[in-house]
């Protein structure tokens, strides 16, 4: 299926690893042009690397999506933003009770306020321009209870309700916004968590992390990208204000 991203404009934020960069690749794969934000300079730069490698045109900025200036100055000023992707984000592990306030505030201002960040800069761009497509990363924890993880629910709940409201007041701009939620997805974000939970017993809670999940696996980051890809294409032009389950039934069949 022609996807028709060929000449568009896109960014993805957290491009430098797991399902930003997959997002990233699959966006190449398609035509588009891909800018990769990330604070982490070597990753994304390896991003980069590897989509030029491909024969694709990409670009890293260096961006932490916790300060607005900084996302203000990652943006090309002589180009378009057609498609935006919030992807970037850090996990937090917790009851309410093991979660003290300098935990809460720092998922806040990255899962939360990078979002608001990143849609606050780029909006009015995509206004000026007559349209626009952003994506943001939720997780099924937008919509369940998973335990121990209360800032990390707190946060993917907002992408939520921030892709409703966006979506909400600027469909008459011709801007579409949607989000995926995903389960849990092979990325270096489980492999650092099983790293400093469960040292010398990764392997042993990989396999249960993933028999968690219905179709007893993870999903993989390119899982995440195919979905992404169709959502930011004029193939799913009709498709707006939508929190797409990506979790191999894990939200339904529990
Ligand atoms: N892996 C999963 O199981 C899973 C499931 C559901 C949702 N998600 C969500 O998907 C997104 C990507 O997850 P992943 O597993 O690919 O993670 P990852 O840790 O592999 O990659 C995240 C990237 O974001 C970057 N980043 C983090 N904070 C940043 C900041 N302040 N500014 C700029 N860049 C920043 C990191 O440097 C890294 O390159 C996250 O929002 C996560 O919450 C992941």
């Amino acid at each position: 299926m022609d996807l028709h991203l060929q000449g568009k404009c896109s960014y993805v934020t957290g491009g430098g690893s797991g399902i930003g960069r997959a997002i990233a690749e699959r966006f190449s794969a398609e035509g588009a042009r891909v800018f990769v934000l990330d604070r982490d300079e070597a990753k994304g730069e390896e991003t980069v690397e590897k989509i030029r490698a491909g024969g694709g045109l990409a670009h890293f900025k260096h961006a932490d999506i916790a300060d607005l200036e900084s996302v203000r100055h990652a943006i090309e000023p002589e180009a378009p933003v057609d498609v935006w992707v919030n992807n970037a984000g850090v996990s937090s592990i917790g009851a309410i009770e093991e979660t003290p306030p300098e935990e809460m505030d720092r998922i806040y201002n990255i899962n939360v306020k990078g979002l608001y960040h990143c849609s606050y800069v780029v909006l009015p761009i995509m206004r000026k321009q007559g349209g626009g497509v952003i994506l943001n990363i939720a997780s099924l924890v937008s919509k369940i209870g998973v335990e121990d993880r209360f800032a990390y629910s707190m946060s993917k709940g907002a992408v939520l309700t921030m892709t409703l409201s966006i979506a909400r007041d600027y469909i008459s701009h011709g801007i579409r916004c949607n989000c995926i939620c995903p389960a849990r997805v092979h990325t270096p974000f489980v492999d650092a968590y099983l790293e400093k939970n469960y040292p010398g017993r990764e392997k042993e809670m990989f396999k249960k992390l993933s028999r968690a999940q219905p179709m007893g696996r993870m999903a993989s980051p390119a899982e995440v990208a195919d979905l992404a890809a169709f959502l930011c294409s004029d193939r799913a032009a009709f498709i707006t204000a939508t929190a797409y389950d990506l979790d191999g039934g894990t939200t339904l069949l529990r």
